[in-house]
């Protein structure tokens, strides 16, 4: 073998170029490829600020930055396929990497046309697909040079003009769109422009804030860093949700590092900074030159960090799982007692003229006028059995002239022994002589305060469906009763199958509960009788909710 032989690795330029090019598919990609150069290749000092201007009828794209310009050097350097960034090399890392992003436009368009501006020296050269195209060998692609360091006493800057884009349009929305996204995450204070809109990014407004310091072999793997995790107050639109990894200041991905798509997981972002990312030299890179936003997940690092934010994701997310479930079970609760309170004011409106009816049966039936509860012959339960209540009451008339059942027509009401009077706390009246009707206002229109109760409860999977409790006058409705936990499901306690289950429940336990009240008071004289009472409640009382079974 002779010493002299040897073999190397080249490159063919022309097709180098046009490949890296055929990575920035869409105009997004090329913009911000160039205006990141603008925003980053700025002098000390300098507040960066670019100008983006898009032309979709004439298909021109320029971008204007007000950088440290280059020189005839720099743009040499420029021109370097995949050359090293200098600014990396003198221990500035930023976000220029590959030394590819000068390729961009021929990822769309036809014409690259860079006018720099120096230290007061003009230079203005042009690469055109065509010449790419027509390069046969591996050799060097020949730019033409329109101006040569040109003595000039503008400002420093670099005007890039794209032209012959072949997109059918540019999408200004999605373009503006994408820089603010890089913007929000940008290291310095940069300002963009697109058209005549300057590009902001406001972060959502954060409910709360978790800080994680990373310990034992997460600490090993990514060194002192902190993560931040914040919850949003509302909805995150998908791009949006995720802990943002940066290194050295330069964004790299956004990840929920695996719970995408799990409840709550809508309302994280957060950010972490991992410098040793920017120093990572293993053989399989966390990042390539794809500019997709992610890191490569084949990375160890890249999977400690993973590892790590997911874990502490998780951790938030289910801290917030919980937050929700106790607020839905607490929101659950007030509706369900509203509508306890809603079934009991139907309840109680027939239970009054109920009493009412069984008043004046007794009175026709029993006869006399004197309805003191001393003289309650057949009831030997006592009055009050239920309730307690004394209540003071006025002699009425003997009876009224019977009306077409046979019932006394007037409205008078009379005490129903057995049978609690409707709502004894508003109807005492201090006067009131102990006989009789209730001393006042009976039959005015007035809110429920006493008379039945109904209540939602958890009773157990075998309890029966709901209970009248008669020391309390309380009707209560077992919430873990197959059937109702079945027609509550997952569903809000408003859903219409549970409301209409939980009134039909209520009112059948009302129902028994009047058929018992009767037979307690002695006001049953036939076996039938409770059958025909609890037939007839339901039927009075079903009527009232109908209007929940309406369309
Ligand atoms: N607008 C600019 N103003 C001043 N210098 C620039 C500008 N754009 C590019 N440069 C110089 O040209 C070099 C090449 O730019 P290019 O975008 O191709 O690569 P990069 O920024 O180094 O890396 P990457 O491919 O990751 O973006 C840069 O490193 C920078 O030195
Ligand atoms: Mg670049």
């Amino acid at each position: 073998m002779s010493a002299t032989l040897k073999l190397v690795v080249k490159s063919h330029v022309a097709r180098d170029l046009l490949q890296s090019a055929g990575l920035f598919k869409t105009d997004k990609l090329v913009v911000w490829e160039y205006v990141s150069n603008g925003l980053q290749y700025v002098s000390a000092g300098t507040n960066p600020v670019v100008k983006v201007s898009l032309d979709s009828r004439k298909k021109q794209i320029s971008i204007q930055d007000n950088g440290r310009g280059m020189d005839w050097n720099g743009l040499q350097n420029f021109f370097v396929m995949h050359g090293e960034n200098l600014d990396r090399k003198e221990g500035l890392p930023g976000r220029g990497r590959f030394g590819t992003g000068k390729s961009a436009a021929f990822g769309i368009a036809d014409v690259l046309r860079i006018t720099t501006i120096r230290n007061g020296k003009r230079s203005k050269v042009e690469l055109k697909r065509a010449s790419i195209e027509s390069m046969s060998s591996e050799d060097p692609i020949p730019v033409k040079i329109h101006e040569s360091e040109t003595p000039v006493s503008t400002p420093s800057g670099t005007l890039i003009e794209i032209e012959g884009v072949h997109l059918r349009s540019l999408d200004q929305a999605g373009i503006i769109h994408y820089i603010e996204r890089h913007l929000a995450h940008w290291p310095k204070n940069a300002t963009v422009f697109v058209n005549n809109h300057e590009c902001e990014f406001n972060e959502p407004p954060v409910a709360s804030e978790f800080r994680f310091t990373p310990e034992g072999a997460a600490l090993e793997k990514l060194g002192d860093v902190e993560l931040v995790i914040k919850v949003s107050k509302s909805f995150l639109d998908d791009e949006l949700r995720g802990v943002s990894v940066f290194s050295k200041g330069i964004w790299h991905e956004t990840t929920l590092a695996g719970s995408d798509g799990r409840e709550m997981s809508q309302y994280i972002f957060g950010e972490i900074d991992v410098p040793a990312l920017d120093d990572d030299k293993s053989p399989v890179a966390p990042f390539n030159v794809s500019r997709s936003m992610q890191l490569n997940p084949e990375n160890d690092l890249v999977r400690a960090i993973h590892a790590y934010v997911g874990s502490k994701v998780e951790e938030v997310r289910r801290s917030l799982l919980e937050a929700d479930k106790k607020r839905r079970a607490e929101e659950d609760a007030k509706k369900l007692a509203e509508q306890a309170s809603e079934i009991a004011r139907v309840i109680n409106e027939d239970f009054e003229a109920f009493r009412q009816r069984v008043a004046r049966i007794r009175a026709k039936t029993r006869g006399g006028p004197n309805l003191s509860q001393d003289d309650q012959g057949g009831n030997d339960l006592g009055d009050d059995l239920i309730f307690g209540s004394d209540v003071p009451a006025r002699e009425t008339a003997p009876t009224g002239s019977p009306g077409r059942n046979g019932l006394p027509q007037e409205e008078e009401v009379l005490p129903t022994p057995g049978i609690p009077p409707f709502n004894p706390s508003v109807e005492t009246a201090e006067n009131a002589e102990a006989k009789g009707r209730l001393a006042s206002g009976i039959n005015s229109r007035r809110r429920p305060a006493g008379g039945f109760r109904v209540e939602f409860k958890e009773m157990g999977e075998v309890s029966e469906r709901a209970r009248y409790i008669e020391a309390e006058q309380a009707i209560h409705i077992n919430l873990e009763h197959p059937q109702i936990a079945a027609a509550k499901g997952n569903f809000s306690v408003e859903d219409p199958s549970f409301k209409r289950l939980a009134y039909e429940v209520a009112f059948s336990e009302y129902a028994i509960a009047i058929a018992q009240l009767k037979i307690k008071s002695g006001d049953c004289f036939d076996l039938t009788d409770p059958i025909v009472e609890i037939r007839e409640a339901l039927n009075r009382i079903t009527r009232k909710a109908a209007s929940l079974y309406a369309q």
